[in-house]
């Protein structure tokens, strides 16, 4: 047997002894691969899977999702960023409602059309729901392949994604590329993890090149590191206790649609006195407000961002008011419904009570 058919038969054999029992695995309906991929891209199956399982409730079927509103789709979602995926997933969901019958497009050439839906989610919906010989490729694919075979090309250079594809699509069994797919990605996630795999346990050890050129701490090759910038949020939070005025994102960015405080963000920190330069302070502060500075101990971090947060508490004893445009004045107690980043929700976590039910106004 060549090396190719011999891999391909060994992940196969070790996915059957080792894959874990998961739900979108019982019931491979491409309304279920679809969200699990698309969860999947965005966290590990563990986090996933709560995730996919409150989805699955609230969303039985794809009408059921194409049914609700964005914002009860972004809550759920809330958590595990990239808002924007939320915002795809429901009008995919809607198209697919509505021009489609409630039924998936069955190929990949059509699947890649949809809405959110990239190389990536469409083949994995193409093979393990409708047995289409298309290869998936993830991080897990990249690690094992690049192990495997000892490739020291950079998997996000054009040159190297080539060569990984038409590796992959050699690979691939043709009558089981669900299966095979699925048990690539379950071999790099479970047995060839990026650090410190078991690689005396594994199967495929005698094949791997990397292991015996002592290359595994150093495949993949990565070429670009992600720059991580560094911003500071100022918060503003206007509020009489009762209610409280709330920004809804602009649909662009990883926060697209989500709701915040007022925010204005600088490149560079503002000393405590100088608070007052920001051009929100001049639009919302008057003398006659407590004002309270909260600052986060801790760095918020996203894949991109280092996230330096101050909240500006500024509490009326006056009734509010105002039309402050663009922002919406919103009871308090609503705050909790509204879908929210992570960064937010642990300052609303933290904070709610003293801020808004502390003391009588
Ligand atoms: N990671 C993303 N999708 C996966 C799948 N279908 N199986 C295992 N790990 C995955
Ligand atoms: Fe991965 Fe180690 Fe197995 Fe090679 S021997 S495939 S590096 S776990």
């Amino acid at each position: 047997m060549d090396k190719i058919s011999y891999i391909k038969n060994l992940v196969l054999t070790w996915y059957e002894q080792n894959k874990r029992t998961l739900p979108w695995r019982e019931d491979p309906h491409p309304y279920k691969i679809w969200l699990s991929e698309i969860i999947l891209q965005q966290t590990r199956v563990a986090q996933g899977l709560p995730y996919f399982q409150r989805f699955i409730a609230a969303f039985p079927t794809i009408e059921h999702l194409a049914k609700t509103d964005e914002e009860s789709v972004l809550k759920l979602w809330q958590g595990l960023g990239y808002y924007s995926r939320a915002r795809n997933l429901h009008q995919t969901a809607i198209e697919i409602h509505q021009n489609r019958n409630n039924q998936f497009p069955a190929t990949f050439t059509e699947l890649i059309k949809l809405k959110g839906v990239g190389e990536y989610t469409a083949a994995a919906i193409a093979s393990i729901a409708f047995h289409e010989p298309v290869p998936v490729i993830d991080g897990n694919v990249y690690r094992v392949l690049s192990r495997l075979f000892n490739i020291d090309l950079p998997i996000d250079s054009s040159e190297g994604k080539k060569m990984f594809k038409s590796l992959a699509q050699e690979l691939l069994h043709p009558e089981k590329p669900g299966e095979y797919n699925q048990a690539i990605m379950e071999f790099g996630a479970l047995q060839c993890v990026p650090a410190n795999p078991d690689c005396q346990a594994c199967p495929l050890q005698e094949l791997c090149e990397a292991y015996h050129n002592n290359t595994i701490d150093t495949r993949p090759i990565k070429r670009g590191k992600t720059i991580v910038e560094k911003r500071w949020h100022y918060y503003f939070v206007l509020t009489d206790q009762e209610q409280v005025y709330i920004d809804k994102r602009s649909d662009k960015g990883i926060w697209g649609g989500m709701y915040q405080f007022p925010l204005e963000e600088t490149k560079t920190p503002l000393p405590p006195e100088q608070l007052s330069e920001l051009s929100l302070w001049n639009r919302l502060y008057k003398p006659h407000f407590d004002l309270q500075i909260i600052q986060n101990k801790k760095k918020h971090l996203l894949s991109h961002r280092q996230i330096h947060a101050t909240y500006i508490i500024l509490l009326s004893k006056d009734k509010l008011t105002d039309t402050i445009h663009p922002f919406q004045l919103k009871p308090t107690k609503e705050l909790s419904k509204l879908p929210v980043s992570k960064l937010m929700d642990s300052f609303l976590t933290k904070h709610y009570e003293s801020i808004f039910e502390n003391g009588s106004r």
